[in-house]
């Protein structure tokens, strides 16, 4: 493989002669961790996750992010252990008036028309991480969320579906019709061969989404009430009447505007149904203990560190809320995982916030505005030039002309900041907030390592949020203090569960379930208990927690994205995960070896992948022989149960030479694999098909009548569960 090619493909060019200096070529490439990258200059975070993933993909065998975007990815080698359940969200976009052009114009035009509408419609898929599954004529088919998962899917769909819109306008003035729609479905089974090779999709969401681009009108983006889900206030929307689809009945769909006025990605999911804020009391008075100092002129900054859904923005609404009745300038800054690449982006965006941009503003409105808000810093008409400039607006005449370069530009911009800050915080005291700063922009992080710097005899409070995954280069100083949010104690969790229920109840052992199972990310916590109140009745609920799964304990469809996104990128690691995950919370070395049918280097190299990931710990020393768990730390278990979800039947070879060791289960066992398919439930499921031999056997799972068992067990779940809970972290508020 041509490894600068490579980088070209991910627009990483500047890397080629690290990588060439350093001899890295196809066959160490796909070994690369981000240690390796650091060493290589790969200094900036989101290039950094960008070959990380790239690096997924290609030991996946798939390498999705690199292929042209027409090309099919193969994924893994056979037809069999190819297939995979996965929500998707699913697009199709429809030329309008084909019909008509084809009457009116040359076969060959009209040919060249259609290549570089398909053209267009690729770029703008697979900017957005979409990928494009087929072209039909002039329909294009499209997966997020296939062969690569990213955490906001179902936003990228629509973020495409407006821009294709534009692009197709844009292009020979012509329109289309767009539909959207989200679900579970079992991707990646060949069909066809050699060069007419395609990965089809079966489930009913693509049906949906071709329906809902039949309903729609030229130049609308039509989007299922599954989709609509996922994107809380994200986009303005309306309500499309409803209406009979053909072969699908009376659905809910939208018509999508445009993009959302509110700001910031916590506030649009979350912000207008917030449950009271449970624990944290600690975190809440070191944050204003700092916030104190910085009123006194004792600048300060924290680093607020945890993953996905653990509460760092929660955390920080909990702030704004206890220091709301005092003087108080706030600037915020809001990152974006779509933005990692736009010069100044979060810092345009608060621009475009403080001075109240609507969307129907022209642009002297828009100009008159901001011209308002740079008033409050006294900020000169040069430097009102340049950040009308920054912010696309055009030049009325009533700022100077301005000729500076790239470079320039970037010095006076920062530099106008900082005088911006200083007035700022001469007025009032002034809280500072970095959000999501792993998605910066490399240009936008020169701007709070200035303010780091600066604020340290100035009434300012920085406050910066991130994922583990970003290492902040800030540490270290004496204004600087680093938090890390864990994840909450049993009895937070169910507080937050009584929250999120309100008036409702749950039986307590359907609570019990969601508090074992959601590993007190309060995001799970969240998700968990809606979709479980969410299920028709007590009765399935209680049905759900005693037996089988049904779909209220499935993983909720609003962390299936940023679950799968994890998964996806174990690279090959993913399908011994799912082997483990249908074998249950439980699997030893030989059991997993005998049933995934891989080499003993391979395998140890995807468990080492798995404890790396933190999804698995090992219970013992030797390799070889002794058992794994499933790990309880951070979105752990969520994310086996994810794993379970979406493990295929071909994931579960058979396994003959296990039959015999449990003679008298195999008529149960078919009920065993869907539970371990469907829901994740395997351990329970199974303990419960073999009765009374629980707990002294884990659980076992048959696949077309084979039956495998794993290693008698010595001591229940829960315990172990604890076990592997206190293994990581101890992380500690400083005071
Ligand atoms: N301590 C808490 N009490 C009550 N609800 C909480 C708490 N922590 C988090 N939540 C809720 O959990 C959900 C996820 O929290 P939040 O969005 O703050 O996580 P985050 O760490 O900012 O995640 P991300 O990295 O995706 O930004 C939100 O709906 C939030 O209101
Ligand atoms: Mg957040």
């Amino acid at each position: 493989m041509d490894v600068a090619g490579w980088l070209r493909s991910l627009g990483l060019e500047r890397y080629e002669a690290a990588f060439r200096e350093n001899a890295i070529d196809d066959t160490v490439l796909p070994s690369l961790t981000a240690e390796d990258l650091k060493d290589l200059g790969v200094e900036i975070v989101g290039h950094r996750r960008k070959l990380l993933d790239a690096i997924g993909a290609l030991r996946a065998g798939s390498d999705a992010s690199a292929a042209p975007p027409n090309v099919l990815p193969t994924i893994g080698g056979s037809r069999e252990d190819s297939a995979e359940r996965r929500q998707v969200t699913v697009m199709f976009c429809d030329l309008v008036g084909s019909t008509a052009l084809s009457a009116r114009l040359d076969p060959e035009d009209l040919r060249e028309l259609i290549g570089g509408y398909h053209h267009r419609c690729a770029e703008v898929i697979t900017k957005a991480g979409g990928f494009v599954a087929k072209y039909m004529g002039d329909g294009v088919l499209a997966y997020f969320g296939y062969p690569r998962a990213q955490e906001d899917d179902a936003e990228q769909a629509i973020r495409a579906g407006l821009d294709l819109v534009r692009a197709v306008n844009s292009f020979a003035a012509s329109r289309c019709r767009i539909g959207i729609a989200t679900g579970v479905v079992v991707v990646g089974d060949l069909i066809g061969t050699g060069e007419a090779q395609e990965r089809g999709i079966v489930g009913e969401t693509p049906n949906l989404a071709a329906r809902l681009q039949a309903v729609a009108e030229p130049d609308q983006v039509v989007i299922a009430d599954s989709t609509r889900r996922l994107i809380g206030d994200l986009f303005d929307l309306e309500r499309l009447e409803p209406r009979e689809l053909k072969g699908i009945g009376s659905v809910r769909a939208w018509i999508v505007l445009r993009p959302g006025r509110v700001d910031g990605r916590f506030e649009a999911l979350h912000g207008a149904s917030l449950t009271a804020l449970v624990g944290r009391q600690e975190e809440i008075e070191l944050l204003l203990r700092r916030w104190r100092r910085a009123q006194a002129g004792e600048g300060q900054v924290v680093l607020l560190s945890g993953e996905a859904g653990i509460g760092k923005s929660r955390l920080l609404v909990g702030l704004i809320e206890r220091i709301a009745s005092e003087p108080e300038t706030r600037l915020r800054y809001f990152c974006s995982p779509q933005q990692t690449d736009s010069t100044f982006y979060p810092i345009i965006r608060q621009f475009e916030h403080a001075a109240e941009f609507g969307h129907g503003d022209a642009a002297g409105a828009r100009l008159d505005k901001l011209d308002t808000v740079l008033a409050r810093t006294e900020t000169s008409t040069e430097d009102a030039a340049l950040i009308a400039e920054l912010l696309l607006l055009p030049n009325d005449g009533r700022h100077p002309a301005l000729i500076l370069d790239a470079q320039q530009r970037r010095q006076r911009t920062l530099q106008v900041l900082q005088t911006q800050l200083d007035v700022l915080a001469r007025q009032q005291p002034t809280l500072m907030i970095f959000e999501d700063i792993h998605w910066i922009d490399p240009t936008s992080l020169e701007w709070p390592s200035l303010v780091i710097e600066r604020i340290r005899s100035r009434a300012v409070l920085l406050i910066v949020t991130f994922r583990p995954e970003f290492d902040p280069p800030w540490e270290g100083q004496s204004h600087v203090t680093t938090v890390t949010l864990n994840r909450l104690g049993e009895s937070e969790v169910a507080t937050l569960i009584a929250g999120v229920l309100g008036n409702q109840a749950l039986p307590s052992d359907v609570t019990a379930e969601i508090v074992e199972r959601t590993d007190g990310i309060p995001l799970f916590v969240e998700e968990m208990t809606k979709a479980v109140l969410e299920a028709e009745s007590e009765g399935a609920a209680r049905r759900t927690v005693a037996k089988v799964p049904a779909p209220a304990f499935a993983v909720p469809q609003s962390l299936h994205a940023s679950l799968m996104a994890r998964l996806d990128r174990l690279g090959p690691a993913k399908q011994v995960a799912q082997i483990g995950a249908a074998i249950g919370r439980e699997f030893s070395h030989a059991l997993l070896a005998s049933v995934a049918l891989r080499n003993g280097d391979r395998l140890n190299a995807a468990l080492d992948r798995l404890i790396e990931a933190g999804l698995v710990f090992r219970q013992g020393r030797d390799t070889r022989s002794h058992l794994f768990v499933q790990a309880c730390s951070g979105a752990g278990c969520s994310l086996w149960h994810a794993v379970a979800s979406t493990a295929p039947r071909s994931a579960l070879p058979h396994c003959q030479g296990h039959r015999k060791r449990f003679p008298g289960n195999r008529s149960k066992a078919p009920g065993i694999v869907g539970a371990s398919l469907h829901g994740g439930r395997a351990d329970r499921a199974s303990s419960d098909a073999l009765g009374e031999s629980r707990p002294a056997i884990s659980c076992a799972f048959c696949v077309g009548g084979g039956g495998v068992a794993v290693e008698p067990r010595a001591r229940p779940d829960r315990e172990l569960a604890r076990d592997a809970r206190a293994a990581p972290r101890a992380d500690q508020v400083p005071s």
